[in-house]
């Protein structure tokens, strides 16, 4: 039952001296809009703090009767083939028995996790991912308020269906993020034969992953849209220097995952400067419809913003209660360890 009784009265919000008017009326809006947005559904909830709130449903669901323009912006890190994180396949990853869950080859005897195969998905299973990605993306444009961005993962394989649904569904393509990491995915000899071709690998190894970035389109100027909606830009890292759109990160490291041993975990350093750049003024909503341990949350947490996050696996809606103060707390270096 969703507990309702926790969700704090929005603060009375003061103006500020100096402050225009248009941004005083932007964060009454947001205090008040995030009160409704955390209470939304009838479904278990966790008020993780006075800013975060995570939802344990099916993400089309809750989506489908949150009202028009209820989100500032989302960042999301989703499943990418969809067959990775459906019943057959995550009971047997959490079983320990693979399926499209596979240890990578082993060549310096260290313990490797399992990553899923995205290789053989059949092109009815991509037909379908494009369909859950449209029905996913014709909520999201709804939910969002004019000139909200998504920063939406995927990978090379299959980011082209992903990020093509989100555009038909309406959406604006803004260009990708390009996360620089080395994983172990690709870069194989062919199987069975790697002595007699030993300089032939099946595919590239893998070393970014594309993060798309999209818009809700808007009627007018980006200043009116920021000054009636707080959104439409993004937030520079600093007055001199915009958002770039590589980012060198590693891999999640140990001491992380320890605290949230999601199989997908994206870490911390990464997903606070997205989120912090996902809200140009620093004002609004943050929702990550695929919310895992909560990463994402505490990323908002940690960058000062209101995150709401839905996932549908009882699992990772536990695993978030007890990871994110800490991720939300978790320090990170300002340049990445390569
Ligand atoms: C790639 S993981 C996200 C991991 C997250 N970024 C983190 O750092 O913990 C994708 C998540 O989507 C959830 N999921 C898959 N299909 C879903 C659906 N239809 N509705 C809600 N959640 C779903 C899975 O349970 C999984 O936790």
């Amino acid at each position: 039952m969703a507990r309702l009784a926790l969700v704090p009265k929005p603060e009375p919000v003061e103006a500020r001296p100096g402050e225009p008017g248009w941004l005083t009326s932007l964060r009454v809006g947001e205090a008040e809009l995030w009160a409704r947005v955390r209470a939304h559904g009838d479904h278990r909830r966790e008020h993780l703090s006075e800013r975060a709130t995570y939802i344990l449903a099916e993400t089309v669901n809750w989506l489908s009767d949150l009202p028009p323009h209820s989100i500032h912006a989302i960042v999301t890190d989703p499943p990418y083939g969809l067959i990775e994180y459906d019943d057959k396949n995550h009971k047997k990853l959490r079983a320990g028995r693979g399926g499209v869950w596979r240890i990578p080859p082993s060549f310096d005897g260290a313990k490797r996790q399992p990553l899923p195969r995205f290789t053989v998905l059949s092109s009815e299973e991509i037909r379908a991912l494009h369909g859950f990605f449209s029905a996913v993306a014709f909520g999201m444009l709804r939910a969002l308020v004019p000139g909200g961005h998504v920063f939406i993962a995927s990978n090379p394989l299959l980011s082209s269906m992903t990020f093509h649904a989100l555009q038909g569904a309406g959406f604006e393509k803004r260009g990708e993020i390009i996360r620089l990491v080395q994983t172990l995915r690709g870069g194989d000899k062919p199987k069975g034969a790697e002595e007699e071709f030993a300089d032939v690998s099946v595919m590239p190894r893998s070393c970014w992953e594309p993060w798309g970035i999209f818009r809700k389109p808007f009627a007018g100027t980006i200043a009116e849209n920021l000054r009636t909606w707080g959104t439409g830009g993004l937030r520079r890292t600093s007055t001199e220097e915009p958002l770039k759109d590589v980012i060198h990160c590693s891999p999640t490291r140990g001491a992380e995952k320890k605290i949230a041993p999601h199989p997908s975990l994206k870490p911390q350093r990464f997903l606070r400067q997205i989120v912090r750049a996902a809200l140009p003024l620093g004002i609004g909503i943050i929702y990550d419809p695929f919310a895992g341990s909560g990463s994402t949350l505490a990323a908002a947490e940690a960058v000062g913003c209101c995150s709401v996050g839905t996932d549908r696996d009882p699992q990772y809606f536990g695993m978030a209660r007890s990871a994110f103060p800490q991720l939300a707390v978790f320090p990170v270096r300002e340049r990445d360890e390569r």
